[in-house]
């Protein structure tokens, strides 16, 4: 029986290969799509996740629009610098003749979850004003959840300031109700994969290079993770590109890629420097599980064998595979 999984995500170089390591995986169904603004805004992440579906040759499946920006704090800046003013690092894939459907991203995920003939397990890979809402607003559906995974946060550093990693930076309020207050009549278990894990789970050069020799999709996903890597570089010093949002979906698909530990989580909501840490305690009061360590080479031989699996719908073979190359050469 294929396990049911909806998406919210803010697409995003990484959050495209979530998306396509999830469709490509027959253990689950990808019921549903929600996007909320973050590495870019609202438009681009929907239109993105549109495009990206489409390319799969899986436009059936529905994206609702989210948040475009947090409840409380306004966001101070985007990615763009890491993702590209498309938020597909330069790639430009055909747009879709889908568009979202006719309902918010809180409505959608409310009906897939009340009408899912099993549990649905909910992959959160962007800034967690969506899944706040639904905490807020629904608690007792957000309850019938099967799972949580979020790609969020660290025990140790941040990525986005000293002490914060993107998402949970981008909207801390939200990730307070989700991760630290999540008030549910019954909890739901929830994993926090976050950079000390997802460091590790990166693809080398190398790695991209035998990608972009793996057909259409896989060609054109190591072409937007070459513009990922150079912002790495740029920004962390780093020589490879780091893999957050299809870990988490990778995860979600199959449970124990990543070994966590239970522990409190803290999201710091002040509006100093530390603002959108997440204070890890493993000997607190336990609310989520915590990413601790990772099946690198499973990981990676998944992730990968489900992107070469990919056939691009409808596009010139050769065409599509060029497409944002040029960042390569940076
Ligand atoms: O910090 C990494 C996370 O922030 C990823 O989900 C990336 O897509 C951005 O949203
Ligand atoms: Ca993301």
């Amino acid at each position: 029986m294929t396990r049911p999984v909806l998406l919210d995500c803010d697409p995003g170089i990484d959050d495209m290969l979530a998306i396509l390591t999830a469709v490509a995986s027959p253990e689950v169904e990808l019921v549903g799509v929600t996007t909320v603004g973050g590495n870019v805004g609202i438009d681009t992440t929907t239109r993105n996740a549109l495009d990206v579906l489409a390319m799969a040759g899986r436009a059936d499946i529905p994206v609702a629009r989210g948040a475009d920006r947090p409840y409380l704090r306004s966001l101070s800046a985007r990615a763009e610098s890491v993702h590209g003013d498309n938020g597909l690092g330069g790639v430009t894939l055909p747009t879709s003749s889908a568009g979202p459907v006719d309902a918010t991203a809180l409505e959608l995920i409310v009906e897939t979850v009340r009408t899912a003939t099993e549990p649905v397990t909910l992959v959160a890979t962007g800034p967690l004003t969506n899944v706040a809402h639904l905490f807020a607003v629904h608690p007792n559906v957000a309850s019938r959840l099967a799972r949580l995974v979020v790609m969020g946060g660290s025990i140790g550093a941040g990525n986005r300031t000293p002490a914060a990693e993107f998402n949970i930076w981008a909207d801390p309020e939200a990730a307070y109700r989700v991760l630290t207050e999540p008030g549910l009549p019954r909890p739901v278990p929830t994993t926090l994969v976050g950079l000390d894990v997802t460091y590790r789970t990166a693809y080398s050069p190398d790695d991209l290079d035998r990608l972009r020799s793996a057909g259409t999709v896989a060609a054109l996903c190591a072409n937007a993770l070459g513009y990922y890597l150079s912002a790495y570089g740029r920004d962390h010093g780093m020589d490879v590109v780091p893999l957050h949002d299809p870990l988490a979906m990778a995860e979600a698909i199959r449970p124990g890629l990543v070994t966590v530990a239970r522990a409190f989580v803290e999201v710091d909501t002040t509006t100093g420097p530390s603002r959108g840490n997440t204070l890890v305690d493993l000997y607190g009061r336990p609310t989520v599980e915590v990413g601790v360590d990772v099946d690198v080479p499973s990981t990676l031989d998944f992730i990968t064998t489900q992107l070469e699996s990919l056939a691009a719908v409808g596009l010139v073979e050769g065409e599509l595979a060029s497409r944002g190359r040029d960042w390569v050469s940076r």
